[in-house]
């Protein structure tokens, strides 16, 4: 296993599954990416929009993309302290899934590591979307953390 992937929304299921993928990629001595995919989650627009006006940043796209900025760079120390140095940080933006896909076919990652759930935790779903839609379309491995 060459490169392995860990996808973070910033959930503390994420932070697991980047934790466990700092483990296999020092295991295996495989090269380790975080990406992080900016989106629009429904529960958090209003206060986003709020959060644009204060910071007069000219929209939602940039809160968004600083936020997920933060998820990344929150994984990145999370794999660090495990003594990964040369981990590789990406932000996208758009569509989770097919950020995620997408990310996977341009770096031929042999291995995608998610959560179980991310930040969404709705009710009654035992697998969260994008973890599901993985499962079921990634052309890798794909490790779903509990
Ligand atoms: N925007 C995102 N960027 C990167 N990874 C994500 C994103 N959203 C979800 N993931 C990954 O997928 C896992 C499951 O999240 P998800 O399927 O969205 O569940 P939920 O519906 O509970 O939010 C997360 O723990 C994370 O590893
Ligand atoms: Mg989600």
């Amino acid at each position: 296993m060459k490169r392995i992937l860990v996808a973070t929304d910033g959930s503390e299921h994420a932070l697991t599954a980047a934790q466990l993928a700092a483990e296999l990629a020092a295991g295996m001595g495989a090269e380790l990416h975080v990406l992080a995919v900016a989106y629009r989650d429904r529960s958090d627009e209003e206060e986003l929009r709020d959060f644009a006006k204060i910071e007069h940043l000219g929209g939602m796209l940039n809160v968004i993309g600083e936020i997920a900025k933060s998820h990344a760079e929150q994984a990145r120390r999370q794999v660090e302290t495990q003594g990964i140095k040369t981990v590789k940080v990406s932000v996208a933006e758009g569509d989770p899934t097919e950020e995620i896909l997408a990310f996977i076919q341009k770096n031929t990652i042999d291995a995608v590591v998610v959560g179980r759930r991310g930040r969404s935790r709705v009710a009654g779903l035992l697998l969260g979307s994008v973890s599901q839609k993985l499962a079921t379309l990634a052309p890798c491995i794909v490790i779903i953390c509990p």
